[in-house]
């Protein structure tokens, strides 16, 4: 018999009726990432320290050397994958027995999906969202791409400790987090800060990379920011004109730098490691 409702039940109903909406995310994510083998996303608090470029190019280097690779672009508001890659291609769309999905755009051999390859999304024009807009926009490409089967998926992430950080750690099965960090005392503490984060929220930092280093800035912070949160240091990237150069001209320096190669090589190898 139909009693009258008390705020408790309304209280309980509303939170078993978040958690099933929670639960039925986790699986459309799980779905759309079932044939993907390993799971990375390059991380950092702190703007500019070389996240977009560690990614492009440890992805680039699995790329050729045979593996699948697959590129999410998970900075919404400024997404930088695609000039970094020069990919001016729109993104498609296929129908799926799940509904309509995400098709990548391609290029040296990774399929790569961006906010920036949306029709519409202009390189002078700023996105301005809010975080839940964001959010939505992240869950789309998390549970929306067609990606096939990949041996491994890099996902870039924007710097801060906020929305996008905290959505992908309660949607998605991750294998861990890369930590950027430049060899700056202030990127040090951001490294640190955005691997402890991870470590609050369950997740798994698999290592921490040093980038810019080198005579101009210096270098060790890597190390610290590794021995404070109690994981090795996957390798370092030198400040270099060719990072640089190639980066400016849509290239991943990878592969046209033999001295880039070896050093995002020896970065892969760590994590090779780290993920048996
Ligand atoms: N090792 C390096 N040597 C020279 N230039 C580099 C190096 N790493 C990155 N850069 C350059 O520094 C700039 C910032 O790098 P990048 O975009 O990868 O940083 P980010 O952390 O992804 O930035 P954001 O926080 O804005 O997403 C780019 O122009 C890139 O080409
Ligand atoms: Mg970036």
């Amino acid at each position: 018999m139909a009693g009258s409702i008390s705020a408790g039940d309304f209280e309980q109903l509303r939170k078993r009726q978040m958690e099933e909406q929670h639960r039925r995310q986790q699986e459309q994510v799980e779905k759309a990432l079932s044939g993907v083998k390993r799971r990375i996303a390059v991380y950092s608090g702190k703007g500019g320290v070389g996240k977009s470029t560690v990614a492009i190019n440890l992805a680039a280097a699995l790329a050729r050397r045979g593996s699948r690779v697959g590129l999410l672009d998970a900075d919404i508001d400024c997404p930088n994958i695609t000039k970094l890659l020069g990919i001016d291609a729109t993104l498609g769309v296929v129908s799926t027995p799940e509904g309509p999905r995400i098709v990548p755009a391609e290029r040296y051999g990774m399929k790569v999906v961006s906010m920036a390859s949306l029709p519409g999304n202009d390189d002078d024009d700023p996105t301005i969202w809010r975080g839940p807009l964001v959010t939505s926009a992240l869950m789309q490409f998390l549970g929306g791409v067609q990606w096939g089967a990949l041996d491994y998926l890099f996902i870039d992430m924007p710097p801060g400790t906020s929305d996008v950080p905290l959505t992908l750690l309660q949607f998605t099965r991750l294998d861990g987090f890369i930590i950027v960090t430049s060899p700056q005392t202030v990127s040090e503490l951001d490294a640190r800060k955005s691997g402890r984060m991870v470590h609050k929220l369950q997740g798994k930092v698999l290592g921490v990379v040093e980038n810019f280093s080198g005579e101009m800035f210096g270098t060790g912070a890597g190390e610290r920011a590794a021995r404070a949160l109690s994981v090795p240091l996957l390798g370092k990237i030198s400040l270099s004109r060719a990072v640089r150069e190639w980066a400016d001209r849509g290239e991943p320096a990878t592969l046209r730098s033999p001295e880039a190669e070896r050093e995002f090589i020896a970065v892969l190898e760590s994590l090779e490691k780290q993920l048996r």
